[in-house]
This record gives structure tokens, sequence and C-alpha cells, in this order.
């Protein structure tokens, strides 16, 4: 059963500083990398964690694998292609940081939220991830140079 999208609904994730938003977790740190089975075997190496997700989004144009840390993961994106968003990242960028996911609690309500405030929103309205969840994505010139992605997960 999931639980209900109120405030404090999850104890894991008590409703202390989620905001206006509600962004109740930092759910994943996107890292672009050049080959994704090297990126994999590099963080077994390094910190002997290795994911426990791996899969295509065609979509987004990215393979991408997902190492559990903590209530969080880092998702390592590798592109499928260099004419797709991650493939001109490491282009223009090489390795390193893409993006920063928050999970929220209704991402339509968020969504409303920042437009209302201004935010550069790269999709005004939410799609489908590559686990399910409803994602949206909102500009790195909207706020300190960092490309945000917005999570709603189906089950809270
Ligand atoms: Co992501």
């Amino acid at each position: 059963m999931s639980a209900p999208k109120t405030a404090g609904f999850s104890p894991r994730f008590p409703a202390s500083n989620f905001g206006v938003v509600k962004l109740y977790n930092l759910d994943h740190v996107g890292i672009a990398v050049n080959d994704l089975d090297v990126a994999i075997a590099d963080y077994f190496d390094r910190y002997g964690v290795e994911p426990n997700h791996r899969q295509v989004v065609v979509d987004q144009g990215v393979e991408e694998a997902m190492i559990p840390i903590g209530g969080s993961f880092v998702q390592l994106l590798g592109a499928l292609s260099p004419h797709t968003p991650v493939g001109r990242f490491l282009e223009r960028k090489g390795e390193g940081l893409h993006h920063i996911a928050y999970a929220v609690l209704d991402i339509d309500e968020a969504l409303a939220h920042l437009a209302a405030r201004g935010a550069r929103l790269i999709d005004e309205f939410p799609r489908v991830g590559g686990s399910g969840a409803r994602i949206a994505f909102v500009h790195p010139s909207d706020l300190a140079g960092t490309l945000i992605e917005l999570v709603e997960h189906p089950d809270g």
C-alpha cells in the first residue's frame, strides 16, 4: 500500500524542511559518463557499490544505471548517441555532474508553483521517466547553474 501524500507522510522523510514545493528527498544525482560499463566498474572498484537497476531510456537518449546510496541514488548516465542532450553535454563539458533530482509529493503542484514564480521550466508538464515516475526538468539557467529534475514516484 502506498502512503498517503500528505505532509510528513513518510517516517523516513519527516516534513521538517520540505518547503512549499514539498521536496522530500534528494532522489538522485545524475552523472554523465563516457562509458557506462567503465563507470560502473570504477564505482565498484573505489566504493564497493553497484547498480541495482540499469535501463535504456530511449526518450531521453540515455542508458542509466542506478546505484543506491542511503535513501538516494547515484544515476550514471551514458549517452545513446552524440546527438542527445547527454551526448552534447559530454561533448561540451566532459564527464561530470549533470543534474540533481528532488523527489516531490505532487509534481503538478510543484510545476504550477515554479511557473508562478517565473522559473524557466524545460518541461511545463510532467513526462514519464525511466522507472515509471513522473518527471520534469528545470533549466540550469534558472537557479545556480544546476539542471534540476523533479520526480514524483507512483508509490510516493
Ligand atoms: Co535523473
